[in-house]
């Protein structure tokens, strides 16, 4: 008789990347996606969404998307890379979500080894200025509030962007998991607030790929 131990498909979360099994052509697709924006700066990043059912692999295919960046390509391209799973409380409104995300980007980052002490110090630097911004807009009377400047992603991500480039980044790799969230629990038009400030950034000339 054969026990069977330590199989990999743990069925109950993603599959890790060096297991992950086919789907050549939706990875061929995204490689190719990120060499051009980051080789070409005129060649805007395209938006990718991931959609299917519960179980599908959608977590375990960012995973991989993670792993190629800074792995297999990280002699190619300097790429930034978060991964920020989303929660329904973190759809509640705009400010949550923005600080959410800028506090998963400041946390849960990923670069590889080489650009690391680089990178951390530029992270902590405007993290405090995230922070700061946050603190500010609660410490205000809701009057107030509504005519101070709120956390914004947009700015906050070309701020970011500048730095980032500064430092030898060709590119910064943004992936929004469970994004289905926002259209069961989100305040009200959260997708298309999402999709304007993406295509500000496009506009704007950053090179953030989400
Ligand atoms: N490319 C793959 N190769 C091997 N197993 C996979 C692959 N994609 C998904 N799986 C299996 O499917 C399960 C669910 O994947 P997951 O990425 O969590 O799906 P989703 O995020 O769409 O709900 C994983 O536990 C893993 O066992
Ligand atoms: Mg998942």
């Amino acid at each position: 008789m054969t026990k069977m131990t330590g199989n990999p498909f743990y069925a109950r979360g993603p599959v890790e990347p060096q297991y992950f099994a086919n789907r050549s052509e939706l990875l061929q697709f995204f490689v190719q996606n990120i060499e051009d924006a980051a080789q070409n700066k005129n060649t805007k990043p395209d938006n990718i969404t991931i959609l299917g059912n519960w179980g599908i692999g959608k977590t375990s295919t960012l995973l991989k998307f993670q792993d190629i960046i800074h792995n297999e390509k990280k002699d190619v391209i300097n790429v930034f890379s978060v991964l920020f799973p989303l929660k329904p409380s973190v759809c509640e409104s705009t400010d949550v979500f923005t600080s959410s995300l800028l506090n998963a980007i400041s946390k849960q980052y990923s670069i590889s080894v080489s650009l690391k002490d680089r990178i951390g110090d530029v992270i902590k630097e405007e993290a405090k200025i995230w922070e700061q911004w946050k603190l500010e807009s609660i410490s205000l009377s809701p009057e107030l509030r509504r005519e101070s400047r709120n956390p914004d992603l947009v700015d906050a991500l070309t701020r970011l962007w500048g730095k980032l480039e500064k430092k030898g980044i060709d590119l910064v790799v943004i992936m929004i998991d469970d994004i289905h969230y926002m259209l069961t629990e989100g305040w009200s038009g959260s997708l298309y607030d999402l999709r304007t400030d993406i295509q500000a950034l496009a506009t704007g000339g950053q090179n953030i790929f989400l």
